[in-house]
């Protein structure tokens, strides 16, 4: 019999069992290989290779810059640490909207060179016909509705979405539509928290939430901010669960006392 514990792998059909079930999901974004095993390994149930990569990696100001070159480098490098968790990459802005041809090229680049389990695309109706190729390229896709950051520049803020009736309805309608065409899930970002319970009632696939109340079938959050790495940012959904940065920063001023003052290295730590 062999001692170690058999790793039982995320799958798109294990996450409908856990909303069938009422377990909640459990997801986080990683860009890079020694987060992403860490994060594995404490047990989330899916990484999100987000195009918030753009931001919080990059240091851009929207999610709009980064390419399919940069989201293919992050991708890779997470899909290497990940043993457990389904790795889910977001398709970049620019790389879908354009034809369905278009789209399906870029997810088969995605899935192909990283190695990811899903890709995850913003919009509803305005995209289906994308959505529809890619999945009938047997890519399973995660749908993005509510505040869309690829839409930044036509929305002009990032405050809460679909608090109007019109909105509210198209938002359900597009949910709908993406399960009717085959979605494994769908991410709903910055909506009221009753609209997120609703459509998490209407639809069969798992809901994940950012924002989004806590009736949804999962939740999401940028790895970054939840440790507490970035500091501007504090919308309302951040629970920050470390304050990394004043450990990072309290480190490195250690380090810095420790070889100014000829602390570092000591005896031991030389040849
Ligand atoms: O890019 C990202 O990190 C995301 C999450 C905010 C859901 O899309």
């Amino acid at each position: 019999m062999s001692v170690h514990k058999e790793i039982r792998k995320v799958t798109t059909h294990r996450l409908s069992e856990m909303k069938l079930r009422g377990e909640k999901i459990a997801m986080l974004t990683s860009y890079d290989f020694s987060m992403a095993q860490l994060v594995d390994e404490a047990g989330v149930d899916v990484i999100l290779v987000g195009d918030s990569a753009s931001n919080v990696m990059a240091g851009h100001a929207t999610t709009l810059p980064i390419t399919l070159n940069e989201m293919i480098y992050h991708g890779a490098s997470v899909v290497r640490a990940v043993t457990r968790a389904l790795v889910v990459v977001d398709l970049p802005f620019g790389t879908y909207q354009g034809n369905s041809r278009e789209a399906l090229g870029s997810a088969i680049r995605i899935m192909k060179e990283t190695a990811a389990d899903a890709v995850k695309l913003e919009g509803g109706e305005e995209v289906i016909e994308s959505v529809k190729r890619i999945l009938s390229a047997g890519i399973p896709v995660m749908g993005h509705l509510g505040l869309m950051p690829q839409s930044i520049h036509k929305f002009g803020t990032y405050t809460v979405r679909a608090k109007e009736e019109a909105e509210a309805e198209k938002l359900i309608n597009d949910a709908k539509l993406l399960e009717d065409v085959g979605c494994f899930a769908v991410v709903l970002e910055k909506i009221p928290a009753d609209l997120g319970e609703k459509v998490a009632k209407e639809l069969k696939i798992p809901v994940i939430g950012i924002g989004a109340g806590d009736k949804v079938d999962g939740q999401v959050l940028v790895i970054h901010d939840m440790l507490g790495i970035t500091q501007q940012f504090s919308p309302r959904f951040l629970r920050r669960y470390h304050n990394l940065a004043a450990e990072i920063k309290g480190a490195v001023g250690n380090y810095i006392n420790d070889v100014k003052s000829l602390d570092f290295p000591n005896e031991k730590e030389q040849y």
